[in-house]
């Protein structure tokens, strides 16, 4: 059975009775809209602590005016089947409202949380670290748990730990894919049919990036084809298709051993985003 709480006093209280009695708590974040990639986390969450809280709050403050936090997939009662069928969470914490009428304080990461989606989204990282370091207060885990899909936020979050010295700590775990490599995301269900057959076509070109670059071929060729090729697909257009230093994020020219692709592009009304390593990528044609 699990335990629903709603209130930041019942789940302080919650953490810390386990937390006594040493039993190692983990937290997983999300937003709800439940697919297999939350429910690899809670499985690497459940593998490492006795204890898996899983929170659902769909944050506001992540969400830019013109962005769709009215359409965002609202489905709790299918996400709580989802858990209650896996079997492997605890709690989940489903808090009404994270900011009171007058919360004027809000986390404005920089460093990792300025290029890629920082320029895309200038508004997102401060939404995400604010309600995360809130989340953290209200769920004072041991160890939290974040999908590689969104790398860039999971550099964002680690940044914000080790900078603001928090006592928590955090696990990547890997993208789930579909069979055909779409990265799953809870904005997949927006897309119609004919978009959901073109999709995959954003990790084709990341593989075929991966390649071409370990076989050396020039950089900025390399990512211009991809993005070409993308449009030609049936793309909308492209924000960004790039080779970045996996820790740093900085812009890469040259292949290097810690390199990664990143990409965000629109498909009809869908934004998608997704990154990878390049040695996985090579491994996983
Ligand atoms: O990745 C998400 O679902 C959200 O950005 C998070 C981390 C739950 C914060 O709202």
């Amino acid at each position: 059975m699990i335990k629903l709480i709603s209130t930041k006093t019942e789940m302080q209280r919650y953490v810390k009775a386990h937390q006594f009695h040493s039993r190692s708590v983990a937290i997983v974040p999300t937003m709800g809209g439940l697919h297999e990639g939350h429910l690899s986390l809670i499985k690497q969450a459940a593998d490492e602590c006795k204890i898996v809280i899983v929170t659902i709050y769909l944050n506001p403050t992540q969400f830019a005016a013109h962005e769709d936090l009215e359409s965002y997939p609202r489905t709790i009662e299918a996400d709580l089947e989802k858990l209650s069928t896996q079997g492997l969470t605890q709690a989940v914490y489903m808090p009404a409202n994270m900011y009171g009428e007058h919360h004027a304080t809000m986390v404005k990461p920089q460093g990792v949380a300025s290029a890629l989606e920082g320029e895309y989204r200038p508004h997102f990282f401060t939404g995400v670290a604010t309600i995360v370091l809130k989340l953290f207060n209200h769920v004072p885990a041991d160890v939290a748990f974040f999908g590689e899909k969104d790398y860039q936020q999971l550099a964002v979050i680690k940044q914000m730990v080790n900078d603001l010295d928090l006592a928590i700590k955090i696990k990547a775990v890997p993208t789930a894919r579909d069979e055909d490599g779409l990265a799953l995301s809870s904005r997949n269900s927006y897309l119609s049919k004919e978009e959901r057959r073109i999709a995959p076509q954003l990790y084709k070109q990341m593989q075929i990036c991966a390649k071409r670059l370990t076989a050396g071929e020039d950089v900025t060729k390399v990512l211009e084809g991809a993005q070409n090729q993308l449009l030609q697909d049936g793309f909308a257009s492209i924000d960004y298709f790039d080779l970045r230093d996996a820790k740093t994020l900085a812009p890469l020219v040259v292949l290097q051993k810690e390199a990664r692709l990143f990409a965000a592009a629109h498909l009809g009304k869908t934004r998608l985003i997704d990154n990878e390593e390049i040695e996985k990528l090579c491994i996983a044609q």
